[in-house]
């Protein structure tokens, strides 16, 4: 990790980047306000915080304590990442839980729409002495009946060697390790990068504050980030993890699968290690 990068990457940078990214983002179908769902959705809400206070006699000085680090992640743009971080993963689950193709898994705060587009076979834009394990990660898109989907699109984004995304953290090139695939036409796709590093989610903020008031960690696993499409079917956000690294089974995010677990192994000639991982879409 260089120095540069631990002194400038704080909390309230990556966050207030997050918080822009997402408010400039339009995910489709943003709801029409609806007044009975929100009633029984705020509602029981606020209905389990109560009960919460009754069952654990929450203090004033504990009520306080709440009111003046809610005021504070917002300060710090937290937001973003809270929410990914705790509450996403199950929002995930109840989207995708009708889906027979590929999991899913949570998308979190650092997806940038528009990286460059890249043939069928690709290096991810990199700096010239790019850290860690040269990966190659290829596979094919098909349906859900096995057919092959000619043109699929594969954004693939995530972290470097030290474990900072580009366009959140400073001195990294703006497109660094992000990148949008358009597979063959018979669906198959080989993209060369390098292997992430575990991710701490930021420990300067408020959510910081939080896991160390808690006694938690904030480490997530290494992970690849990727968005597969193709027209006609449903896109999958997921993520893919490496077996045998060090936070795979105890993810601050709860967002590990068994079916996005890899098994890289060892490229036959040269340096580095490769992985095949086929993507299954459902029609839309
Ligand atoms: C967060 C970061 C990630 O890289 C991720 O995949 C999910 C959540 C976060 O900091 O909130
Ligand atoms: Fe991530």
């Amino acid at each position: 990790m260089t120095d540069t990068a631990t002194e400038q990457a704080t909390a309230s940078a990556s966050g207030n980047a997050a918080t822009e990214q997402f408010r400039s983002k339009q995910r489709a179908g943003a709801p029409a306000a609806d007044t009975e769902r929100v009633n029984t959705l705020v509602s029981e809400l606020l209905g389990a915080t109560h009960d919460i206070i009754r069952r654990h006699k929450v203090t004033y000085a504990e009520y306080d304590a709440l009111k003046s680090w809610l005021i504070q992640v917002g300060e710090d743009g937290e937001w973003p990442l809270f929410l990914d971080v705790w509450v996403e993963h199950v929002v995930e689950e109840v989207a995708n839980e009708d889906r027979e193709g590929s999991k899913g898994t949570i998308e979190g705060p650092y997806y940038v729409p528009d990286a460059p587009e890249l043939p069928a076979e690709a290096t991810l834009p990199m700096r010239e002495d790019e850290g860690g394990t040269p990966l190659l990660f290829q596979g094919q898109v098909r349906t859900v009946d096995g057919t092959p989907l000619a043109g699929a699109t594969i954004e693939m984004w995530h972290a470097d060697d030290d474990g900072f995304y580009s366009q959140y953290a400073p001195n990294l090139p703006e497109w660094n390790l992000r990148g949008t695939v358009v597979a063959d036409p018979q669906g198959n796709f080989k993209i060369h990068t390098v292997q992430p590093a575990p991710y701490q989610i930021p420990t300067d903020g408020s959510c910081g504050r939080l896991i160390s008031a808690a006694g938690w960690h904030a480490w997530r696993p290494a992970h690849l980030h990727l968005k597969v499409s193709a027209p006609g079917h449903h896109l999958i956000t997921t993520q893919l993890y490496f077996n045998g690294g060090e936070h795979v089974s105890d993810d601050i995010a709860s967002a590990v699968k068994p079916e996005l677990i890899l098994e890289p192994t060892p490229v036959a000639a040269g340096d580095g290690r490769e992985v095949t991982y086929d993507f299954v879409l459902d029609k839309a």
